[in-house]
């Protein structure tokens, strides 16, 4: 079983690292292979509508060679579990994050629905407000994907500023705990089927 996670922040190993890091944690003590990959830094061009992908139909982006179509996708389309993390820009995803989730969302549909039963989760650091509605934003990409949305404790959120201030938020800490946990507990069950 494997999970691959990304952070679309543009801080690599920010607060949005570090809330993944403790979900992945749990998920590495259950005997899940991890891979976390963050597109701080990384060209991750949003989707131009070329409709290559409906042509190609493996599932990836073929209209932009970058981080996401050669890296990012190949990756989730081999996973298990899908974990996609992003601080809250003006009360959303970050605009990378966004370029994930429309690429990989639009050419794994053309390719046949290619995300179909596997988990996923989403995780959000934010300040202040407009964590549930960039929230809202991945969990729709999962739901529209066919795939099977695992929650925690709590809404996935943890709540800092400058890096690390996450740590603080010790309610916020146990929900990416609870998260990987029970992310490992329904991965273990549906690789029984
Ligand atoms: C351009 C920009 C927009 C932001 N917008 C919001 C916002 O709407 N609401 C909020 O609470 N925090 C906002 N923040 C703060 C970040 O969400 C917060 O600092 C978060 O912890 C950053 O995570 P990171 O360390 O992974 O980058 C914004 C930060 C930036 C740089």
């Amino acid at each position: 079983m494997k999970v691959v996670a990304f952070s679309g922040s543009a801080r690599k190993d920010g607060n949005t690292a570090i809330l993944v890091r403790h979900a992945l944690d749990e998920l590495g003590a259950a005997g899940v292979e991890c891979e976390f990959l963050q597109l701080a830094g990384k060209k991750a061009h949003g989707c131009l509508a070329c409709g290559k992908c409906a042509e190609t139909r493996d599932g990836n982006c073929a209209g932009i060679r970058d981080y996401i179509s050669e890296e990012c996708i190949p990756r989730a389309l081999e996973a298990d579990g899908i974990i996609i993390a992003s601080p809250v820009y003006f009360a959303d995803v970050t605009s990378e994050t966004k370029a994930l989730i429309d690429r990989l969302g639009y050419a794994s549909r053309q390719g046949g629905n290619r995300l179909a039963r596997k988990v996923g989760a989403a995780i959000i650091a934010v300040r202040r407000a407009g964590a549930i509605h960039a929230f809202d934003t991945i969990n729709h990409l999962f739901l529209i994907s066919e795939m099977l949305v695992v929650g925690s404790s709590y809404w996935n959120v943890g709540y800092g500023r400058a890096i690390g201030d996450v740590e603080q938020d010790t309610e916020g800490v146990e929900t990416m705990k609870t998260l990987g946990r029970d992310m490992a507990w329904a991965l273990e069950r549906l690789a029984g089927d």
